[in-house]
């Protein structure tokens, strides 16, 4: 007999999240269960942002290693545990840091900003972080011709080129699970839902993004769907935010936008949903996994994150 089948494992990891003083943060990402018992869910920015304030003596990130990571580079004092160590992200995966540090060279009088999905070595070799939600307001704070590299999402760069009005170098990576959103199932989607808008995550391909009702990060979507008055939304981001979005808005109806191919569910993160409920208990119970950092990058890699953080403050975001 499986000894995990006799463990109530939501009450438990209340238990012992209260006995140790951990704090449980999960992106919008996670499967339902995670999302239910977290103290707090959010985007990328709000978990950087609850791991910085926070009390605990425990950070549980129930997310990607790259989102474990940068609460760890906040607070290297703390313990940081990830469930499951192998939740990387296919987009922080596509720079590779000798390849960066050459492309980074290559444009000695450019500035670095790189998106939070990347690894200590990249925002190492990065002037200053941001996340989907700030990402505007970032770029838009360097003067017009200051010279800009942006990496690592070509998608996201392309998108924040043409809304203002830069000529940003870009890095050519990509998110495994944005770049499958299938425009003929959506368009079909649009047929048979003629009043229901599209919302995307700008991490999908411009032609998807082209024909969206509207673009943001996973909180500005849900924020959107909250208070638009419409009440059909198709969204073309992972699907596990529609968990949050039906919960707020259960009178709303909310379609996931399908993926090209059909076989598979592509619009959900593998790596986010390797994450569950049985190894969020044993992480906890044995405090293990947790993050450690290179000692060589650490105090590098933390100072474009804390630019971002006092932006976004400054910013009130
Ligand atoms: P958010 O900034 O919306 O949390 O996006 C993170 C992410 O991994 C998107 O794929
Ligand atoms: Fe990375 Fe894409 Fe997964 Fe987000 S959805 S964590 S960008 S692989």
């Amino acid at each position: 007999m499986n000894v995990a089948n006799n463990i109530d494992f939501k009450s438990e990891i209340k238990k012992i999240a209260k006995e140790k003083n951990a704090v449980i943060l999960a992106h919008y990402y996670q499967n339902d269960d995670i999302q239910d018992i977290a103290d707090h869910i959010g985007d990328s920015l709000a978990l950087a942002q609850w791991a910085k304030n926070t009390t605990a003596d425990i950070i549980v990130l129930c997310g990607v290693h790259f989102m474990a990571e940068t609460a760890k580079l906040l607070c290297p004092e703390k313990l940081v545990l990830l469930p499951d160590t192998n939740a990387g992200c296919s987009l922080a995966d596509s720079a590779d840091p000798t390849e960066f540090k050459a492309f980074v060279d290559a444009h000695p009088d450019h500035v670095v900003i790189s998106y939070v999905n990347t690894s200590a070595a990249i925002k190492a070799l990065t002037d200053v972080v941001v996340t989907s939600t700030n990402a505007k307001a970032i770029v838009n704070s360097f003067p017009l011709d200051k010279k800009i590299i942006f990496a690592p999402d070509r998608n996201l760069g392309n998108y924040l080129n043409s809304i203002t009005g830069r000529n940003m170098v870009l890095w050519d990576g990509a998110c495994h699970v944005h770049e499958q959103f299938s425009l003929e199932k959506i368009l079909k989607l649009k047929q048979e839902y003629p009043k229901a808008l599209v919302l995307s995550h700008p991490e999908c391909k411009k032609v998807i993004l082209s024909i969206s009702d509207f673009i943001g990060s996973t909180s500005a979507l849900l924020n959107f769907s909250k208070n638009s008055v419409a009440q059909e939304f198709i969204v073309a981001t992972e699907s596990g935010i529609l968990h949050e979005m039906r919960k707020v808005c259960s009178e709303k109806l909310f379609i996931p936008a399908p993926p090209n191919d059909s076989s598979c569910a592509c619009n959900e993160c593998n790596f986010m949903r390797l994450n569950t409920l049985e190894k969020l208990y044993f992480c906890l119970k044995n405090e293990s996994p947790y993050i450690t950092l290179d000692d060589n990058i650490k105090d590098r890699a933390v100072i474009p994150i804390e630019r971002m953080l006092k932006i976004s403050q400054d910013l009130g975001l």
